[in-house]
């Protein structure tokens, strides 16, 4: 099976290479409006958010800056299918002006931009950040009423393109394959992740001073929501690509994806993302599949069994839907004129 990834090096305000319904899902971070190391990413979009900030408008920038963010929104509409979804990872920003400090509420703004494109809004998901800081306050300290809340959450905002779900073929093999174990739907699907801590970062090939330049969310992120919004064949677009994350986790799946991104460094990053992409996606695979056969022994240590058996692993399975699931792993990696193209095979398990 064959995957290819487009990248433009380019503005998505414009997705005109991108045809019309022609992408089933939307993963990506945009640059968080308010937050102090965008400030100067926005105003190159609109010169007028920096007088806005000068002046102490916190307000009016805010508004300028989702008038950058709305202009994209407005082209997914154009490029998902029909229930195709779209997952934004946005969190809010707390921010003194002219000694005022409050919080710019980033993911209320964003939904209201979809729900005003016609996208209807799905239950989204809270994502606890693991943090260091034991200091749970900002403000005035101990003394009340002046101290405020610590933010320590960002959003996954998601979005279904108009009012009816994706139809597919009846016994579409492609959905089947692509089937998460139950105990994965029972922790993908829950409203609050507390389990998202990056633990694959040391093999996710970004250097601690690039993800905190660009953002980089962990794989994990882009990873589970490819696995739980989208199937084999479908593509994936990430209009705020960044250092590529999406596509690497789309790789891992075996997604097809398309990339756009305005800082062309960004992509030599990504040149040593995907040097070892196929001992990454192999170790995604078995590490589901590790993880799902722990499981198996904990339910058989409390006595319960597992109704079916997986047609292509040596391990029961919950539910029947489960039954044909298939991992890919990434067997070689070609660079095309608009990206790269790349071959998938079967995950080995064995050895
Ligand atoms: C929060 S970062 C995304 C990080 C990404 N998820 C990753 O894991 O590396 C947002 C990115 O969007 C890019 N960007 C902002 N506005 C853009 C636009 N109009 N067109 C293309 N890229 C844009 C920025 O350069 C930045 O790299």
């Amino acid at each position: 099976m064959e995957t290819t990834h487009r990248l433009f090096v380019d503005d998505s305000r414009d997705l005109r290479a991108v045809a019309d319904d022609s992408v089933e899902l939307v993963v990506t971070s945009p640059p968080y409006p308010m937050i102090e190391m965008w400030d100067d990413l926005f105003a190159d979009l609109d010169p007028a958010i920096s007088s806005e900030l000068e002046s102490g408008n916190g307000q009016a920038a805010f508004e300028a800056m989702h008038t950058q963010l709305d202009q994209v929104w407005d082209e997914l509409e154009r490029v998902l299918v029909d229930g195709g979804i779209a997952c934004i990872n946005v969190g809010d920003a707390t921010r003194s002006l002219e000694d005022s400090f409050r919080v710019y509420p980033n993911h209320a703004r964003v939904t209201e931009a979809f729900e005003d494109r016609g996208f209807d809004p799905l239950p989204d998901i809270l994502w606890r950040k693991p943090t260091n800081s034991a200091a749970k306050f900002m403000g005035s300290g101990m003394i009340p009423p002046n101290a405020y809340v610590t933010l320590e959450h960002e959003y996954v905002l998601i979005f279904r393109n108009g009012g009816d779900r994706r139809a597919f073929e009846p016994g579409a093999d492609r959905r089947y394959e692509a089937a998460y174990f139950w105990e994965e739907r029972n922790r993908w699907f829950t409203d609050v992740w507390t389990d998202v801590k990056g633990e694959l970062q040391g093999l996710e090939g970004v250097p601690d001073d690039v993800r905190e330049r660009s953002g980089a969310y962990p794989l994990e992120i882009p990873y589970r929501l490819l696995c739980m919004y989208s199937a084999y064949g479908d593509t994936v677009l990430d209009p705020f690509w960044g250092t590529g994350t999406t596509t690497l986790a789309a790789m891992c799946a075996g997604r097809n994806s398309i990339g756009y991104e305005l800082e062309d460094t960004f992509l030599e990053v990504f040149e040593d993302r995907i040097d070892d992409i196929g001992t990454l996606s192999r170790s995604v695979g078995r590490t589901r599949l590790e993880r799902h056969r722990e499981f198996v022994d904990r339910r058989r240590a409390d006595g319960d069994d597992l109704g079916y058996e997986a047609v292509n692993y040596e391990t029961p399975v919950m539910t029947k839907m489960e039954s044909e699931v298939l991992f890919r792993e990434v067997e070689s990696v070609n660079r095309t004129d608009s990206g790269y193209a790349v071959e998938h095979v079967p995950l080995e398990t064995r050895n």
